[in-house]
């Protein structure tokens, strides 16, 4: 019998979503409610992750902390030039102007490194690819479960070869970034049952399964495929500790959202979001460059965002969106784990 990789009653965890969706008053309704729950570390200071750490111990519950593994990679200096100026336009209606110079940086990963192995945590998910090797056992050596989340059954082999404990399986109906250690590549559509088995199947490592979960049926399915846990970020986003923004929120339930789509327009990486005029318009353009383009395109979205301008910013969404719940995410927990109906459809 594999031990669980995760110290939760209920084989259900709260996806962590950077960026504004994962909290700390999230985490902790999923934890209280008998789920696991990841702290979200993209795009934070080390400081910033510090002190959430902090207020999830002192709550005296188990969590999660989710780390991006920088990728090492040169930007295209003149399509960056050219994407920048594509994108101009869209800036000027923020009085923005857009850097044509590419900012490429690490999202701190030596300095959180540092601070998860001086100040240990249960569970560490990797994300965008592996670090090397020694940074894997610098975590196990302080009692850390390390998993790397993987999309397709070769990227679970170099997982288990570089000597994680465990995996997330995630099926590219997700929504947000693709985990994918080649943003390149085309993802190809497979079912994340499907692909829970046969990454199972092949390596044998214990996984947390994680992609386009629409209810309790999805939940159940994908744990009699092999999976320990499973793992829901889109239908936590309407919830009430999430911090997605209200933009964001309200187009969950616009009906003049029809599909999600996965797209690099935004960041420069795979990502799955309700399709809108901005995906429209520059996807057939966009770049293989993150995180340059999330750089380049930052304070567009967010000011977009902040106008409630749902056409221009990144809605990240996986295919199971029109399931998504409002009310307390504990709601949301007990219906997946099928301890209690379906809460409240989120009215936004
Ligand atoms: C808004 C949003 C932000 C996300 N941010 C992260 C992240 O920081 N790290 C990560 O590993 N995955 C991230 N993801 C992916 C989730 O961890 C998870 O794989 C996905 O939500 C599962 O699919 P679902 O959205 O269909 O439930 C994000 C997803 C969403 C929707």
């Amino acid at each position: 019998m594999t031990a669980p990789l995760l110290p939760s009653r209920l084989p259900i965890a709260a996806a962590p979503m950077a960026g504004g969706p994962t909290t700390t008053a999230l985490a902790a309704a999923v934890a209280e409610a008998g789920g696991f729950a990841f702290l979200a570390a993209g795009y934070k200071t080390p400081e910033a992750l510090s002190a959430e750490i902090s207020v999830m111990r002192a709550a005296g519950l188990p969590f999660g902390v989710n780390l991006f593994v920088p990728a090492p990679g040169t930007v295209d200096a003149a399509a960056f030039r050219a994407y920048a100026r594509q994108l101009q336009p869209e800036a000027e209606r923020y009085g923005l102007t857009l850097s044509e110079q590419p900012v490429v940086d690490d999202d701190y990963w030596e300095e959180k490194l540092a601070l998860l192995t001086q100040d240990p945590v249960d569970v560490v998910s990797l994300t965008f690819g592996l670090p090397v090797p020694s940074d894997i056992a610098a975590l196990q050596a302080v009692g850390t479960t390390v998993l790397a989340s993987v999309t397709t059954p070769e990227e679970a082999h170099q997982a288990q070869a570089a000597g994680v404990d465990g995996l997330v399986v995630q099926g590219p109906q997700a929504g947000g970034h693709s985990a994918t250690f080649d943003p390149a590549r085309r993802i190809e559509p497979v079912s994340t049952e499907d692909l829970v088995r046969s990454v199972s199947a092949e390596t044998g490592l214990p996984l947390i399964a994680a992609g386009g979960v629409d209810g309790p049926a999805v939940v159940r399915a994908l744990l009699a495929a092999g999976a320990q846990a499973v793992a829901v970020g889109t239908l936590l986003l309407g919830t009430n500790e999430a911090g997605t923004s209200p933009t964001h929120r309200a187009a969950l339930t616009d009906d003049a959202f029809t599909e999600t789509v996965l797209t690099r327009a935004f960041t420069g990486r795979p990502a799955r979001a309700l399709r809108n005029g901005f995906i429209d318009r520059h996807e057939p353009r966009a770049l293989n460059a993150y995180p340059a383009v999330h750089h380049l395109t930052r304070a567009l979205r967010q000011a977009a965002g902040k106008a409630g301008d749902a056409g221009t910013v990144h809605l990240w969404a996986g295919t199971g969106w029109r399931g998504a719940p409002s009310g307390p995410a504990a709601g949301v927990v007990g219906w997946l784990a099928g301890e209690q109906p379906r809460p409240g459809q989120s009215t936004q």
